[in-house]
């Protein structure tokens, strides 16, 4: 049985596409929505993936408009909209577009979704978010950010590679921004509760934490014209099935802090319990003193994006 009427993906570019489907084939929803500025591209893509639907069942109507005025009565929107990076750029490099973007977006949930749940995927991703929930006046915890279930899924796959374990049974947190400062946790990832400590030597380790944090640039090097989306929106779509089945999911995801883990007025990676009204509550857990150094810098590195956001013509 669905959880939700309504899901609006703004955005019909890899990302948006690629989140309509698996929202659709999961059944989340009554009704997917794909918004974008260029004619026929959401409306084209929309109706391609309905068109699967009596091979695999689902019965999910997706439909496409170019028109923010399909946002009205959505239950999720999901913020997917911007240019994503090329090689030899970062996701601040996005900051400045992006933001005039996310701005429009998130003027529209005010005015025409207001009790809806929104989660941000636009980079960079953590100012993205602070952003949207800035313009759009909802209450933070119905605004977060897709972060580090994308960057978490990365090293998993990679200490999974490592270990020869199945990925699924490696399970840990990569925490702070999305971006080169985020902060994987190892103190809390294990294979099965095994600490991985107890399973891969220092170097090997540490060799595995660099490939984490670099894992989107290595997609853009390979793709060269855009940047990452399978596992991306296999991450979002986790996100949208927590909150549609209101599954209490304990997930690392960028969330607004209010003084947990030291920090006020800022969003950024930290383990959130996430349901039907979105960050529940965020869940303040121990860090040792060299990841509570790296968790500061990954914080500040947000904040001075934020510093350059504030700067930005209104
Ligand atoms: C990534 O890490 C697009 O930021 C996204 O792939």
């Amino acid at each position: 049985m669905t959880g939700l009427a309504k899901i609006v993906v703004l955005g019909a570019g890899n990302i948006g596409g690629s989140l309509a489907q698996r929202l659709a084939e999961s059944d989340l929803a009554r009704e997917v929505v794909l918004v974008d500025i260029i004619d026929g591209l959401p409306q084209g893509k929309a109706l391609d993936i309905q068109e699967s639907a009596p091979i695999l069942g689902f019965s999910t109507r997706v439909s496409g408009s170019t028109s923010l005025d399909a946002i009205a009565g959505a239950d999720v929107v999901v913020e997917t909209a911007g240019l994503a990076r090329k090689p030899g750029m970062s996701r601040s490099d996005l900051l400045e577009k992006n933001a005039a973007i996310v701005r429009g977006h998130a003027e529209a949930v005010r005015a025409k979704a207001p009790e809806s749940v929104c989660v941000v995927v636009t980079n960079p991703v953590d100012v993205m978010t602070y952003y949207f929930r800035d313009v759009s006046r909802l209450p933070p915890a119905r605004v977060f950010g897709e972060s580090g279930t994308l960057d978490t899924a990365r090293f998993r796959t990679f200490v999974a590679e490592a270990l020869h374990v199945a990925p699924k049974d490696v399970t840990g947190f990569v925490l702070g921004t999305h971006g080169d400062t985020m902060v994987p946790i190892l103190s809390l990832t294990s294979v099965s509760g095994v600490p991985l400590a107890k399973l891969l030597p220092p170097d090997r380790l540490a060799a595995l934490v660099d490939r984490a944090k670099q894992g989107g640039g290595e997609i853009v090097n390979l793709l060269k014209t855009g940047s990452a989306f399978y596992a991306p929106t296999a991450s979002q779509a986790e996100l949208v099935r927590a909150i549609a089945h209101d599954e209490h999911r304990l997930l690392p995801v960028s969330a607004h802090l209010d003084g947990a883990f030291g920090e006020k007025d800022v969003y950024v990676g930290v383990p959130v319990v996430l349901g039907r009204q979105g960050v529940e509550r965020v869940v303040e857990v121990e860090l040792t003193p060299a990841e509570r150094t790296a968790f500061r810098a990954s914080v500040e590195a947000v904040r001075a994006d934020l510093a350059i956001l504030a700067k930005l013509p209104r």
